[in-house]
């Protein structure tokens, strides 16, 4: 069983003699413990595919499967409750509370979680655990970056998306930081989604789609793939 499906999926805005088609006609399915690249330039429909995958945008129309279950309702609270259930979130900027320290910043999440995972096994995992009592000015941006991380995994979501994550960071904090969505896709099963327009990034992953002007120009499996400590960024 595939996690997700989406069939003929199109996000537009605008009325009919202006439209933009950001999603113009998109298929896919995503199998379980997968980690995707979805790879174009700048425009081509990265975010706003994402964003429908994470239920912080909805489609103008389509089919959007998870887990067996077509997600029908346009309604905001059971977008909510699939978001909350099933989705964590990575974007470039790290949006961490600069007033709670590491450990805080992750714990306010896991509060409303229903069974987080431990926290001090997350912050091990990623390798901050000597930087919990620190504070977000306190650290480098990919310490920064591992926190929000952290702050996306506490929940144990099946399915972790990730909008141009390394985006703002160095090519050594990206490569760190690349390591450590490897470990926890391996760790924890999670199935991940890195959105990019960078080609190197896109080795690491097991499917690598390509989109362009919101239409799916590829997607295959990656045979040639290379764990992200082997990246040349
Ligand atoms: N709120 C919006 N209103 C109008 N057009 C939008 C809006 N959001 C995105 N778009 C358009 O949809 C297209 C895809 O945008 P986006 O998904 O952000 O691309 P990417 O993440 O690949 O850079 C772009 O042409 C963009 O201008
Ligand atoms: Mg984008």
């Amino acid at each position: 069983m595939s996690l997700l499906k989406l069939e003929n999926v199109v996000r537009r805005y605008g009325d009919d003699n202006n439209a933009v088609y950001a999603l113009d006609g998109v298929s896919l399915e995503i199998e379980p413990k997968e980690i995707v690249i979805i790879l174009g330039s700048s425009g081509s429909g990265k975010s706003t595919l994402l964003n429908i995958l994470g239920g912080i945008d909805v489609m103008s129309s389509g089919k959007f499967v998870f887990m067996n279950k077509e997600m029908k309702s346009k309604k905001s609270k059971d977008l909510l409750m699939y978001r909350r259930e099933n989705i964590g979130f990575v974007f470039q900027f790290y949006n961490l509370i600069a007033e709670l320290t590491v450990r805080e910043n992750i714990k306010v999440v896991a509060e409303y979680c229903e069974s987080p995972l431990d926290i001090d096994d997350v912050m091990t995992t990623l390798g901050i655990a000597d930087l919990a009592e620190r504070f977000p000015n306190q650290l480098s941006g990919g310490q920064q970056q591992r926190v929000a991380i952290a702050r996306a995994v506490i929940k144990n979501p099946k399915l972790l998306l990730c909008d141009e994550l390394t985006g703002a960071l160095d090519s050594k904090s990206s490569g760190d930081v690349l390591k450590f969505i490897e470990k926890i896709n391996a760790e924890y099963n999670t199935t991940i989604i890195i959105i990019t327009h960078n080609n190197e990034i896109a080795k690491m992953g097991d499917r690598i789609i390509k989109i362009h002007d919101g239409k799916i120009i590829s997607n295959d499996i990656n045979t040639a793939k290379v764990s992200a400590s082997e990246l040349e960024l």
